[in-house]
């Protein structure tokens, strides 16, 4: 049965990439959380889409620029609704901390597609292997350099490129070049015989963000390992309806 990955946590109902985002997308039935990682200015993993903070919170400037005191002054919720104030920051510790506590699978996004975060695979990987969590994680990345450096650390580490449209001629030889065990590409690049495809090959598809019913229907049917969507509770009710007729 496909697996259903919360984009940056329930983000149809919530501030994105906040606690209360992850706890509720358990709450809605996700099998998984999709969230993204950067680095603040003394190094430290946190949870947050955009290179600043601009749009999803009470402050301005680059995640970068902010120490972790500082960054986590600033209200993650407000922005959405009165209720969620109290939200700040996440940094990954916090996140795996709670998620260990819980059976979900882990989508962990590199933000470093525009800042190249030095050294951000190696406390990112640390942080994952030592809370025990990298049976439950894949990484992925629009920088395919960052997920190679992460495979070269640890081979244990499953990696799957995320890919915007178009898809490269061959994903199957892009992934043996990665070494990645997947690709994550937008909703809209893939069809029934890539997927078919992918699966001979023993690689995983995760497409991302599916938030229409139609499509989230087709990529069942079509055997999609996983969906990433901001509705989780929308793909739980539809595979309930799938599994049961
Ligand atoms: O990981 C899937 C998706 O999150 C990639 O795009 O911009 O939403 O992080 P974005
Ligand atoms: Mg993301």
């Amino acid at each position: 049965m496909t697996i259903i990955y919360a984009h940056r946590g329930s983000n149809g109902q919530c501030p994105e990439n906040t606690m209360a985002a992850f706890k509720q997308a358990l709450k809605e039935g996700a099998d998984g959380i999709e969230l993204d990682v950067h680095l603040t200015k003394d190094g430290v993993p946190v949870i947050i889409h955009d290179e600043t903070v601009d749009r999803t919170s009470n402050g301005n400037g680059f995640v970068k620029d902010y120490t972790l005191n500082s960054i986590k002054q600033l209200s993650m919720g407000s922005w959405k609704s009165h209720q969620y104030r109290a939200e700040t920051i996440p940094t990954l510790e916090e996140f795996l901390e709670w998620v260990a506590s819980t059976s979900l699978l882990i989508n962990i996004e590199l933000k470093n597609n525009i800042f190249a975060y030095k050294g951000m695979e190696k406390v990112v990987l640390n942080m994952v292997t030592e809370r025990g969590l990298l049976k439950r994680t894949v990484f992925s990345s629009f920088n395919h350099e960052s997920l190679y450096k992460i495979h070269l650390l640890n081979t244990d580490a499953e990696t799957a490129p995320l890919l915007a449209k178009p898809l490269p001629i061959s994903p199957m030889d892009y992934c043996r070049e990665l070494g990645a065990r997947g690709i994550h590409p937008h909703y809209r690049s893939v069809n029934s015989p890539l997927i078919s495809e992918l699966h001979a090959n023993h690689l995983s598809i995760r497409p991302y963000t599916v938030n229409l019913p139609h499509f989230m229907r087709l990529l069942m049917e079509w055997n999609s390992d996983a969906l990433i969507t901001d509705y989780p509770w929308m793909a739980a009710n539809l595979k309930k309806q799938l599994k049961q007729s």
